[in-house]
């Protein structure tokens, strides 16, 4: 989002007060926001009560050597016990968890939570008898089938940290985290299918093992999941059928406690470098934190209520908001297998009707390209059952919101705008749905528990009406608790900004208008935002220059109509590369598919003779997203050479869409 369009915004006046009943019936109520205040340890210790633990926590919050920070200290649970069984035991194993959605359209599976713990028992006792144990790190590389989550709630029940790589990624990307990660195991599956056909999994983890072993790390074995029936290549000594070792094991598993610090998972996440970030998460901390954000923002009733979150599993998003957040909550959700648009283009909107979903969580960019096809799609389908939308990943427009609250709300629903991030865990600036008057294109303002503020370049918080940095003013249980084997780094990058003031720095510009309402404008760093996922201008810029012709690159996100923000790419060729040849661009940008992955791919690459940088050899980005954005070049003054620009500007453009 733009200067430009925020001032726009802070013009914008409509308002959005709770239906009366949800209001009256709303699982948390104003009183919470004064509660927290008061005592905000306290509050977040009656969170955790929500939870079972089977030894009760010695001290709330450790926090005498930040910033690594304890929750819920001495306390000792399992996750995937609160997540499952205790559900079973309070008389629910028949309510459906999982009402699983396969993108053929004839495929569908509904698993109730005694089935759950049936197959999460199972996958335990073969990962056990693959030589997992606690402490083993074990990767997951899958679409979204139900065998997903069974994977990532039996790692948390024998306490073997997972981390979930998103199945869009390449081998290369795979390949850097099961080394950086250093995983025993990594689950897998044939294929899955996207836009009707079945598009292959095991070969990227065949080559990933390759990257990984060159690197110095070996990893045992690989558990594959038959999901689309393709013909796959099997190592006898690695390779071991889910079928075969998961569906003969004992559905029964009595679950061990941990740790509340144990560490549950690590989720990589781009960052202002070239090397992925490994963002650890722990058990207590962040279960209590999930739970209850979960049922406070979308006021969950889990005896009535059919959730659904459209993030794929591979994000932070997929984590917290369905697996450990809902099923900690017991409730019934969707799981839906594919694309939006596939078999055809009201396949969500069909989905909603037919489970009678009532709460909805997607990302802004969807909501954007649903608004594109026009509303006569979603108005074939009866979406009366919805009562609440969620919205996260990006800022959202109001127009956007509008939309989403007209179209597909009907009007009558609430949008909560929820800001949050990989390394914050759980949600952590959002409306409340019986509380909050929306303001469309606001996330309002922190939850009860949390502390965040807008401040200037020296820590201090600005006044109503003025913009800044937005920073978290105290720890919070579901925070991040270091990088993976990165402790420096951890501190370096979120706590060293406002080190005199001790508050984390969330790498966001944000405002506080009038009211003191958070807006907040995106990232400040050098990270992108593309259709809510988060790449990282450095990280394409290593792929880039990886190419034999390139010598030099720049990348920038542009503002993009439909995805917030576009890859555009400035690439210097290498002398003996002559001009590139004929589709260059095409070229580079599948290099950067198979480096990274389709998500990563330029929309556009310009070749260009030089880049802009200043004395000191600084690329200036700004110029650049000048050029991206077709807008008049600003101030060149600290360029080394004040005519590059000129040359930039003219320089050859070459389009990549496909
Ligand atoms: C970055 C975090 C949180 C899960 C999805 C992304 C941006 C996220 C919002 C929102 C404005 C938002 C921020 C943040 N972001 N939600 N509601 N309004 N911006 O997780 O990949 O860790 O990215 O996404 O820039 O820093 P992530």
């Amino acid at each position: 989002m733009t200067e430009e369009t925020l001032s726009n915004l802070l013009h914008e006046n409509r308002r959005f007060e709770p239906p009366a009943e949800l209001a009256a019936a709303a699982n948390v109520k104003a009183s919470a926001y004064d509660d927290a205040a008061a005592d905000r340890e306290g509050f977040w210790a009656a969170a955790a009560e929500r939870l079972a633990w089977t030894k009760k926590w010695d001290r709330v919050l450790d926090w005498d050597n930040p910033p690594f920070a304890k929750w819920f200290v001495g306390g000792e649970l399992n996750v995937a016990y609160n997540c499952v069984d205790r559900h079973v035991e309070a008389g629910n194993g028949d309510r459906v968890a999982i009402h699983w959605v396969g993108e053929p359209a004839d495929e569908a599976r509904d698993i109730t939570y005694a089935d759950l713990q049936a197959e999460v028992s199972r996958a335990a006792n073969a990962l056990t008898s693959l030589g997992i144990g606690k402490g083993d790190p074990v990767a997951i590389y899958m679409p979204m089938i139900p065998e997903a989550i069974f994977a990532m709630l039996a790692c948390a029940r024998i306490g073997a940290p997972h981390t979930v790589v998103f199945g869009g990624f390449s081998a290369e990307a795979l390949g850097s985290r099961l080394e950086d990660f250093k995983a025993k195991l990594v689950v897998t599956s044939d294929g899955g299918y996207r836009r009707g056909t079945a598009s292959a999994l095991k070969p990227a983890v065949d080559e990933a093992r390759q990257i990984s072993s060159r690197a110095g790390h070996d990893v045992g074995r690989v558990l594959v999941v038959r999901r689309t029936g393709q013909e796959v290549a099997f190592d006898e000594d690695v390779d071991v059928w889910w079928h075969d070792v998961v569906d003969s094991a004992s559905p029964e598993h009595t679950p061990e406690s941990f740790d509340s610090e144990h560490p549950l998972f690590v989720m990589y996440t781009s960052g202002t470098t070239g090397k992925p970030k490994g963002i650890l998460h722990t058990t207590g901390g962040y279960l209590t934190q999930c739970a209850f954000t979960h049922w406070e923002v979308f006021d969950l009733k889990p005896e009535t209520d059919v959730y659904w979150c459209t993030a794929d599993i591979g994000w932070i998003t997929g984590h917290s908001y369905i697996v450990y957040g809902p099923l900690a909550n017991g409730v019934t959700q969707v799981l839906y297998e594919g694309t939006p648009d596939s078999p055809e283009r009201g396949r969500w909107w069909q989905i909603i009707a037919d489970k009678k979903v009532t709460v909805f969580y997607t990302a802004p960019t969807a909501i954007r390209s649903f608004m594109k096809q026009g509303r006569e799609i979603p108005d074939r389908h009866d979406m009366s059952s919805l009562r609440i939308l969620g919205s996260v990943g990006e800022p959202i427009n109001p127009e956007a919101y509008i939309w989403y609250r007209l179209v597909i709300g009907g009007d009558r629903t609430p949008v909560v705008d929820t800001w949050w991030q990989t390394e914050t865990g759980a949600i952590m600036i959002s409306p409340l749905p019986g509380v909050t008057a929306g303001k469309p294109g606001s996330a309002m303002t922190a939850l009860p528990g949390v502390s965040a503020d807008v401040v200037n370049d020296e820590g201090v918080p600005v006044p109503h009406g003025s913009g800044g940095y937005l920073v978290l003013t105290s720890p919070w249980p579901s925070m991040l608790r270091t990088i993976w084997g990165d402790d420096q780094r951890y501190i370096d990058t979120y706590w060293s900004r406002f080190r005199d003031q001790g508050f984390y720095f969330a790498g966001d510009g944000a405002k506080k208008d009038e009211d003191g309402d958070l807006w907040v404008l995106g990232r400040v760093d050098d990270v992108m935002n593309v259709s809510g996922h988060r790449l990282s201008t450095t990280e394409i810029e290593s792929a880039l220059v990886s190419h034999p012709k390139v010598a030099e690159a720049a990348v920038v996100g542009a503002t993009d109509p439909d995805t917030g923000q576009a890859v555009v790419a400035f690439v210097i060729l290498r002398e003996n590369a002559g001009d590139g040849g004929e589709g260059i661009a095409k070229e580079l940008s599948d290099h950067v598919r198979t480096q990274i992955g389709p998500i990563a791919k330029p929309r556009q690459i310009m070749i260009v003779p030089e880049l802009p940088k200043t004395r000191s050899g600084k690329i200036m980005r700004r110029l650049l997203r000048d050029v991206a954005e077709k807008r008049e070049v600003g101030d060149t003054t600290t360029l080394a050479d004040s005519t590059i620009m000129e040359l930039i500007s003219a320089g050859q453009a070459t389009s990549t869409e496909d």
